[in-house]
């Protein structure tokens, strides 16, 4: 499969907001881990920072430390300085071919050594937990947990809908199109990013699958970084 999509370079930044490192969390939400660049690219962050909007709107409080950017467009860091990236249940937000294109780009701006961790909604748990569920609606309360239907509110919350779904097969080979020759399934908290509690939130341990990838020198060497 070619899933090419080229991300637009974004415009590289100097430093991480409160150390030399940088760890970044795509789809941050209202959720941000203190010295991460938490970015998100929800309408509303910039729209409830303008006076009397959040209310009118019923907005979401963002804090201050949310930077909107679309990672569609790039991540806005240069080649090999990334420590950490860190996404929970944004992913399955992307197109397949989107999301090959964000993970090329975490394989970019990477350093050798450098982690990727990504959480996603589990569609086996999803599949196991309707194959149990004897209830006369169970096949409606699978389809709704997919959250696939798309409506026009989703300009205002991107959040909102999926556009596809992982399971650990998908999401293994996903991370392996994008460059990364060993992504492994790993567990709720278990990880090689140091503070990983900081960042990892309870609330999505249920539903959640956890895939963690270091870039190595065989990666490097493969692509020529
Ligand atoms: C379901 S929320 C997840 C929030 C939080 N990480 C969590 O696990 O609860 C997905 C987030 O991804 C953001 N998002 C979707 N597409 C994005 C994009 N192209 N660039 C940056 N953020 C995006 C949405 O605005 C939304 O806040």
């Amino acid at each position: 499969m070619n899933h090419a999509v080229q991300a637009a370079p974004a415009k590289p930044v100097a430093q991480s907001p409160t150390s030399d490192e940088i760890r970044v969390n795509i789809g941050c939400g209202t959720d941000v881990a203190e010295g991460w660049w938490n970015i998100d690219n929800s309408p509303s962050v910039t729209l409830s920072r303008v006076p009397g909007m959040r209310r009118a709107l019923k907005l979401p409080e963002w804090p201050k430390e949310v930077r909107r950017h679309d990672v569609l467009r790039g991540l806005p860091f240069e080649d090999g300085t990334v420590s950490c990236v860190y996404s929970s249940h944004t992913f399955e937000h992307f197109t397949y071919e989107q999301s090959v294109s964000v993970a090329r780009e975490c394989f970019r701006v990477l350093k050798l050594g450098g982690v990727l961790r990504v959480v996603v909604p589990d569609l086996g748990k999803i599949v196991r937990d309707y194959l149990i569920d004897e209830s006369p609606l169970a096949s409606h309360r699978f389809v709704e947990r997919l959250l696939l239907g798309h409506t026009w509110r989703d300009a205002l919350h991107p959040g909102a809908h999926h556009s596809q779904m992982f399971d650990r097969r998908s999401l293994v080979a996903m991370l392996r199109e994008a460059g990364f020759s060993n992504p492994q399934v790993t567990q709720y908290g278990v990880s090689k990013i140091p503070d990983v509690q900081k960042i990892e939130l309870e609330s999505r341990r249920a539903e959640s699958l956890y895939v963690e990838v270091e870039k190595s020198r065989e990666d490097g060497e493969a692509r020529g970084h």
